[in-house]
């Protein structure tokens, strides 16, 4: 299989961090956008990038062959590509990652066929991988081999292909499992986060600085760059993952109103007019089960804006009373009881600006504030 990145892996050896020597287009501080499934996509992905952050393409978990998502994805990777001007360049790597969603287990068990093809045609830098399934990786680990579908055997795979891979997790146990797979990049979730996390996780304050201890005492050797997300939405936040030991921050609820972003019409209100995040979003199973999705494993839940269906549930309304509410309402064109994924941060966040504007401007913001700091030290 070619090898895609040697090239731009040994490009920029003298490179002030790992992130920036494997994506050489980027600008630090590094902002990187979350890949969010239905409101993320190929163009916002280039926008990013072309800003000088790192834009991730969201894949969805429908990866086997003939996969709904496999479809969407190959469209979104092909819309990046055009943005950044590389469709008449099909060998050029495209600086964005793919970002794939690892939970279906007949998806991921059959990777080698589905998706790894697709991106080596598409050819983005990095793959992003989130949620592998718990029992896939049960069974890897009892029989001690990666297990087609492991994260271990699709790290194998992209690294054969040249792809730089990025991990998403919520814990330093499973920090430390994808750093022993070969993970080139961990992205610490905490629990701040907008959409699905583990159901038990902390936030990036404690997640960011163990996993940072956790890789230098365990991976000496090893060069892994560490990335945060979760509740970071402006150049404070920027400034205090990197403080904290990332060299980088994954935003994702700040792009939701970004322009280029799908965001349903509802849901930009919602984001735009709800403050105090804490208070105003909650981590729970119900979102998923009110849309009937039962694809996430049992130790994840997901963050989101408290709406209709939340209330009505924490007062009493039986689940199956919910899914029916919500059909009606989706029947009659009403869509106030979509679900409206957002982190805590949600409430910074209600203005609609173009993406490469929202990384340049977090950049600046955030060198702005580590320059500020300075004077109180
Ligand atoms: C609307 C939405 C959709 C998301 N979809 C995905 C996804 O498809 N794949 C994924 O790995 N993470 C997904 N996430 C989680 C992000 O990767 C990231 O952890 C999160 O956005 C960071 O927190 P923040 O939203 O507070 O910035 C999603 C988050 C949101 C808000």
């Amino acid at each position: 299989m070619a090898s895609l990145l040697h090239r731009s892996r040994a490009s920029l050896p003298s490179a002030p961090t790992l992130l920036s020597r494997w994506f050489p287009h980027v600008q630090l501080p590094l902002v990187i956008s979350a890949p969010m499934f239905n409101a993320s996509n190929g163009i916002l992905a280039a926008a990013v990038s072309r800003a000088g952050g790192l834009g991730i393409v969201p894949g969805g978990w429908e990866l086997a062959p003939g996969g709904v998502h496999l479809k969407n994805l190959d469209a979104e990777l092909r819309a990046a590509r055009k943005a950044l001007d590389l469709d008449d360049k099909p060998l050029t790597p495209m600086p964005v990652a793919a970002g794939l969603v690892l939970c279906k287990a007949d998806a991921a068990r059959r990777f080698e066929e589905g998706v790894l093809p697709l991106l080596v045609e598409h050819s983005p830098q990095g793959v992003w991988l989130f949620a592998p399934d718990p029992d896939v990786e049960a069974e890897a680990q009892r029989e001690g081999a990666p297990t087609p579908g492991s994260l271990r055997s699709i790290i194998g795979l992209l690294h054969h292909a040249g792809f730089v891979v990025m991990v998403q997790v919520g814990s330093v146990a499973a920090a430390r499992e994808a750093a022993t797979y070969g993970a080139d990049v961990i992205v610490a979730q905490g629990i701040d986060a907008g959409g699905h996390q583990l159901a038990r996780t902390a936030s990036v304050v404690s997640l960011v600085p163990e996993v940072k201890t956790m890789l230098e005492t365990d991976f000496p050797e090893k060069e892994i760059a560490l990335v945060a997300a979760g509740g970071i939405v402006d150049g404070r936040g920027v400034a205090a993952a990197l403080v904290l030991g990332a060299e980088g921050a994954v935003l994702g609820t700040r792009f939701l109103l970004s322009k280029e972003a799908t965001t349903h019409a509802y849901q930009r209100k919602v984001v735009a007019e709800t403050a105090d995040g804490g208070l105003s979003t909650i981590k729970s199973t119900v979102h998923d089960q009110v849309r009937g999705t039962t694809v996430w494993p049992a130790l994840y839940d997901g963050r989101a804006v408290v709406g209709t269906s939340y209330s009505e549930y924490s007062s009493g309304v039986p689940v199956e009373e919910l899914q029916k509410r919500l059909k009606e309402g989706q029947e009659r064109g009403d869509h106030s009881r979509m679900v409206t994924w957002a982190g805590t941060g949600v409430g910074l966040v209600n203005e609609e600006l173009p993406a490469g504007d929202i990384v340049r401007e977090v950049r600046e913001a955030a060198k702005k504030r580590i320059k500020e700091v300075q004077n109180l030290v």
